[in-house]
């Protein structure tokens, strides 16, 4: 009985711990590939700590960097804080700053570059209330996946002590 309940409690927690991060494929279904303006691209998409940026290439002719600002003017690799290769790369954005990812291969002068802003977390809402009563904006889905979370953790905790 515990057993079975600690299960449906993980697998809940599992669910709602994935709903909260965002997967931004880079590109979308045009991937990382040469001669894309990815600054159209990230201006049409809103990040949050805890979202994962992934990069979808031909593994062996691409792979990305993740440079600094000199990096990303100049499309140098020089100082690179990490490296990815799999053609199938996920990286979380576990900060809130301005991140810079580029081709190493030379393709970074072809538009191989990004640039994303991570934002801080909203705050989590105070009630349903708050939430429903806001404008609607961009945080809203962010907002709703939270309170999944939320409740999903306090409906485990719940059962735990039963
Ligand atoms: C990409 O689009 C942005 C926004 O419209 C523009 O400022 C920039 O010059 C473009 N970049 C390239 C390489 O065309
Ligand atoms: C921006 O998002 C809209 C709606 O999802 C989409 O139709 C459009 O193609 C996107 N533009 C770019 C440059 O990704
Ligand atoms: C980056 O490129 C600019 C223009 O080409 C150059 O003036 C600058 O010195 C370069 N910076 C670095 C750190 O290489
Ligand atoms: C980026 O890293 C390079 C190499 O470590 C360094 O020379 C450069 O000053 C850095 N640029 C910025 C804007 O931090
Ligand atoms: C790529 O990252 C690994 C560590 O993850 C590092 O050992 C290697 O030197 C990096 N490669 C380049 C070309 O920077």
């Amino acid at each position: 009985m515990g057993g079975s309940w600690k299960l449906t409690c993980a697998l809940l927690l599992l669910i709602s711990a994935a709903a909260t991060a965002t997967d931004h494929i880079v590109g979308a279904n045009r991937g990382w590939n040469p001669n894309i303006n990815y600054t159209l691209w990230a201006n049409n998409h809103t990040f949050y700590v805890g979202d994962l940026i992934s990069f979808r290439y031909q593994k062996n002719q691409y792979n990305v960097f993740e440079v600094n600002q000199t990096g990303y003017d100049n499309c140098t690799t020089e100082g690179a804080v990490g490296n990815w290769t799999s053609g199938k790369d996920f990286i979380p954005l576990n900060k809130a700053k301005r991140y810079y990812f580029i081709c190493g291969n030379g393709q970074c002068f072809s538009g191989m570059k990004v640039s994303v802003i991570v934002h801080p977390l909203p705050p989590p809402p105070t009630s349903a209330l708050a939430a429903e009563h806001s404008t609607p904006n961009s945080a809203s889905p962010l907002l709703f996946k939270r309170s999944l979370l939320l409740s999903s953790v306090l409906a485990c905790f719940g059962f735990v002590w039963m």
